[in-house]
């Protein structure tokens, strides 16, 4: 040690001699080194990247900011004396070991110290004695195993402490003890086996705790101190398998939390209930197979939810998200087991804007699924869809995304200025491919021609099956109309079978068919129920409830597309 100090003594004088002899009088007595950038006038010295393996100690003593990082500096005994001023120090990567016993004695205008990826092992009570002022303190990426009590005591201003990416496994009581003031805590990437619920209870003001990447097991009642101003809380890439119903329920400020990529099973709904200023919540990559009615209770103003890459989801309850009416955006990409999504899903949540499904293994989707009329992103890509018919109103989607788009492109090029709709949905258009049928195997689903889109096929079946099914009912319908007819009034013995057919034809009006039911006994009968005149064998054409679909140089795609509209969607 003494030997040590001594060769230290005789490099310094070296040095200063050197100093002296280059001395530019402009710099206050002080020189730059080669490899360092000095800005006298803002008081600032850069040094970064300059293969230093000391701390230069000839710099302008007047500096406020000092950024050494990237070097090999290894130790910084008797280094910063001569910088009483500074504000900032940057010291992050090198080769520090050990911080010594007060060697930042003097700095009592520091703020900022950044010590990130270094090799420090241990901190004792004295390593950080007197920075009075310190607001930020990163002690990242070193090898920390244990610290004691004390290490923070003179640390009265800290706002910010970073000790991720060290070997942590738990926090002594009373660390925090002078941590009135701490606002972030970042705490992920260590090796923590639960929640260092005793160190954590005296940082009563903290307002962001990262816990993420640590083998936290489980959140017990209690586990969880309570930490009245906490925002933030980040618990994901644990191993938790469950969390205590009050586990959480401290927390009631809390407005973003992330649980992701732990082990859970099912949905934590009761320990999520009390949360009821959660605005965010992350779920993802757990191993929750179902998601049942009114999972997320009670957290009314939820707006993003991230249910993504949940292996084993099979099943989403239609009224799993009833209680979030505020939610504005949920991805549920890559739940690879999900075949179909509930019809309606998102019949609750009036503000949902964004809806991603990305990836999962859904054959076909409906329209119905999703809130088109407010929806301002929709993704659905990386499903292996059918694409036939029954897709024909996201290609509609995407014919009309498309045609928006490459119209505000000529409206950005070209000089002329078209009016364009202020509010847009965007899809994934170009990620959308089809598994099937045969001919579109594999291809985008917005290459897809009008004609294999088209429904209009099918509807004609519909149509004639259906209206097979009304002449077979007005078949037995006059059968019964005529046989009591017959008894009652003789007069009408006559009536052919074509003309009781006629008589019973679904007039086109609601109001005049009650109004022909109401005088059905009457003498005037015929006078009112006589159908419009029509060839029998022509018979649907001109039935005008079904005109729409009927005529066959008309579909219903091409009508959505001369309105220019989307689909109204009318929940039934
Ligand atoms: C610290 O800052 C205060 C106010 O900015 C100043 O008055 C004081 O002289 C500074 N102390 C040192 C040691 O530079
Ligand atoms: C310190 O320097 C490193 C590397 O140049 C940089 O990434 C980091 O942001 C700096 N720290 C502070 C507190 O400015
Ligand atoms: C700490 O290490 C991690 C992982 O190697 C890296 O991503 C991160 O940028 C590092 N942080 C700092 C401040 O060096
Ligand atoms: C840490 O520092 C304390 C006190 O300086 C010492 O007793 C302890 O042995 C050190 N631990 C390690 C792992 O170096
Ligand atoms: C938590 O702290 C707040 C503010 O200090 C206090 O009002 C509240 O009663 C405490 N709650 C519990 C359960 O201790
Ligand atoms: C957590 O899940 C991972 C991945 O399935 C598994 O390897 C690990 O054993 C589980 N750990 C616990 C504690 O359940
Ligand atoms: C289209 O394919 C889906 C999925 O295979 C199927 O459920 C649906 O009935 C098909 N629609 C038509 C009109 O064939
Ligand atoms: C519009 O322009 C963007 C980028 O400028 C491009 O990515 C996009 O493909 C264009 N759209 C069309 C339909 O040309």
């Amino acid at each position: 040690m003494e030997e040590d100090k001594i060769h230290l003594m005789c490099w310094r004088a070296i040095l200063t001699m050197l100093v002296l002899a280059m001395a530019d009088s402009h710099s206050y007595g002080a020189i730059c080194p080669a490899a360092c950038r000095c800005e006298n006038d803002v008081l600032k010295t850069t040094c970064s990247s300059a293969s230093l393996e000391f701390v230069p100690i000839q710099l302008n003593p007047e500096l406020h900011e000092l950024d050494l990082s990237n070097n090999r500096i290894v130790q910084l005994h008797f280094s910063f004396p001569f910088y009483e001023k500074l504000v900032a120090l940057n010291l992050s990567n090198n080769r520090i070991k050990t911080l010594g016993n007060s060697n930042f004695n003097s700095q009592r205008n520091l703020t900022r110290l950044d010590l990130s990826a270094n090799q420090i092992e241990n901190l004792s009570k004295d390593s950080l004695k007197g920075l009075k002022a310190l607001t930020h303190l990163d002690l990242s990426n070193n090898s920390l195993e244990e610290l004691q009590s004390a290490a923070f005591r003179d640390l009265h201003s800290l706002s910010v402490l970073r000790l991720s990416g060290n070997r942590l496994i738990h926090l002594e009581e009373g660390l925090f003890h002078t941590g009135k003031h701490l606002k972030e805590l970042y705490l992920n990437d260590n090796q923590f086996l639960e929640v260092p619920t005793a160190a954590l209870a005296d940082t009563t003001r903290l307002h962001y705790l990262s816990l993420s990447r640590n083998y936290i097991l489980t959140v017990e009642e209690g586990d969880m101190p309570n930490l009245s101003e906490l925002r933030i809380l980040l618990l994901d890439n644990n191993v938790l398998t469950d969390i205590h119903p009050a586990g959480l329920s401290n927390l009631i400020t809390l407005e973003h939390l992330d649980v992701s990529d732990n082990n859970l099973t099912a949905m934590p709904t009761s320990s999520l209930a009390k949360l009821s200023t959660l605005t965010s919540l992350k779920l993802s990559g757990n191993f929750i197979s179902s998601i049942p009615p009114v999972a997320f209770k009670g957290l009314f103003h939820l707006r993003i939810l991230r249910i993504d890459r949940l292996e084993t989801l099979a099943i989403i309850d239609v009224r799993a998200f009833v209680d979030n009416i505020n939610l504005e955006a949920v991805n549920m990409d890559y739940n690879i087991g999900m075949t179909k999504l509930p019809t309606r899903l998102f019949h609750g949540n009036p503000k949902v804007k964004h809806i991603s499904v990305r990836a999962n293994n859904l054959r076909t989707l409906e329209a119905t699924h999703f809130p088109l009329d407010q929806l301002h992103e929709l993704r659905v890509g990386g499903n292996p869809l059918q694409c036939n018919c029954s897709l024909g109103w996201l290609w509609q989607l995407i014919q009309e995304y498309k045609s928006k788009s490459s119209r505000i492109n000529a409206t950005i090029s070209g000089p002329k200025k078209e009016k364009l709709p202020s509010f847009d949905l965007a899809i994934d258009d170009s990620d959308i491919t089809c598994e099937g049928p045969e001919d579109l195997k594999e291809a985008l689903l917005s290459s897809a021609s009008r004609h294999q889109m088209d429904c209009s096929v099918g509807w004609m079946a519909a149509v004639s099956v259906a209206v097979t099914v009304v002449f077979i009912l007005v078949v037995i319908g006059g059968v019964v109309y005529w046989a009591p007819k017959r008894q009652s009034k003789s007069t009408k013995k006559e009536l052919s079978v074509e003309e009781t057919i006629r008589r019973s034809l679904p007039q086109p009006t609601i109001h005049r068919k009650t109004e022909a039911y109401d005088t059905y006994e009457t003498a005037q009968v015929e006078k009112y129920i006589l159908p419009p005149p029509m060839m029998i064998h022509n018979e649907y054409r001109s039935l005008p409830s079904w005109d729409t679909y009927a005529t066959p140089s008309m579909n219903i795609y091409e009508q959505l597309n001369e309105h220019r509209d989307r689909p109204h969607i009318v929940y039934v």
